[in-house]
C-alpha cells in the first residue's frame, strides 16, 4: 500500500519546472520531509542512460513510436527502483516530468497512437500515478526562448514552434480531463509569482 504522495510537474520547454520543483523540495526538507526530487526522462542509472539516448542527437533520430517505448522503458526502471521505493517508505516524491509528457510529446506532438500510449499506461505504470500534477503554462514562444538562453539538450527545441505549441495545448486538455490531479500553473510570470501557486497547489494538497 502506498504511503507517500507523488507529485509531478509538467509543461513545455522553459516553462520553469525544474526552477520551482527545486524551490519545493528545498522547502518541503526544511519541514522536515522526506523528500526525493527525481526527473524524467531518467531519474535512475539505467533510465538516466535511456534519457542520454532521446534527448541528444538528430531531431528525426527516432520515430513516434520507438521513442515513446524508450520513454516507457526508463520509466518502467525509474518506478521499480527508484518512485515506488520512496512511496512504500511514505516519502514525497518530487518528479520533473512524467508519463503526461510521452501523452504530450509522443502523442498529440509526435503522433504516436494514443492506444498504444494508453495501453503502456496501464500495464506499465503498474498503478504508480501521481496524486497530484501541476501543469506549467506558458506560451510556446516564450518558454523556447528561455529554454534557448539556458543551453543544454536541446533535441526537442529543435521540433520548432508548431510542435510546441501542439504540447500546451495537449498539456491543458490533460488537466481539463483530470481536474481532481492536475492544477494549472501560470507560468508567464516572475519566478516569485510562480512559486505562490505552486506553494498555494501543493500545501493545500498535503494539508499543510
Ligand atoms: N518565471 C520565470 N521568469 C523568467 N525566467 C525563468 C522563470 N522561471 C525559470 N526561468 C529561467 O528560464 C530557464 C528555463 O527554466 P527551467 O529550466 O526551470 O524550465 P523547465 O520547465 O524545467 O524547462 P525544460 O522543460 O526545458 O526542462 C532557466 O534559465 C530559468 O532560470
Ligand atoms: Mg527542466
Amino acid at each position: 500500500m502506498t504511503r507517500g504522495t507523488f507529485i509531478s510537474f509538467e509543461g513545455g520547454e522553459g516553462a520553469g519546472k525544474s526552477t520551482q520543483i527545486r524551490r519545493l523540495a528545498e522547502r518541503l526538507k526544511a519541514d522536515g520531509a522526506d523528500v526525493v526530487l527525481t526527473r524524467e526522462p531518467g531519474g535512475s542509472p539505467g533510465a538516466e542512460q535511456i534519457r542520454d539516448l532521446i534527448l541528444n542527437g538528430d531531431v528525426d533520430r527516432w520515430s513516434p513510436v520507438t521513442e515513446t517505448l524508450l520513454m516507457y522503458a526508463a520509466r518502467r526502471d525509474h518506478i521499480e527502483r527508484v518512485i515506488r521505493p520512496a512511496l512504500d517508505r511514505g516519502a514525497i516524491v518530487l518528479c520533473d516530468r512524467f508519463a503526461d509528457s510521452t501523452r504530450a510529446y509522443q502523442g498529440a506532438g509526435g503522433e504516436a497512437p494514443i492506444s498504444l500510449i494508453k495501453a503502456l499506461e496501464e500495464q506499465v505504470l503498474g498503478g504508480t500515478t501521481p496524486d497530484l500534477t501541476l501543469i506549467f503554462d506558458i506560451p510556446a514562444e516564450v518558454g523556447l526562448k528561455r529554454a534557448l538562453a539556458r543551453g543544454g539538450e536541446a533535441r526537442f527545441e529543435a521540433k520548432g514552434l508548431a510542435f510546441h505549441q501542439r504540447l500546451g495545448e495537449a498539456f491543458l486538455e490533460i488537466a481539463r480531463r483530470e481536474p481532481q490531479r492536475c492544477v494549472v500553473i501560470e507560468a508567464d510570470d516572475a519566478i516569485d509569482a510562480v512559486w505562490a501557486d505552486v506553494w498555494d497547489a501543493v500545501s493545500t494538497r498535503l494539508g499543510l
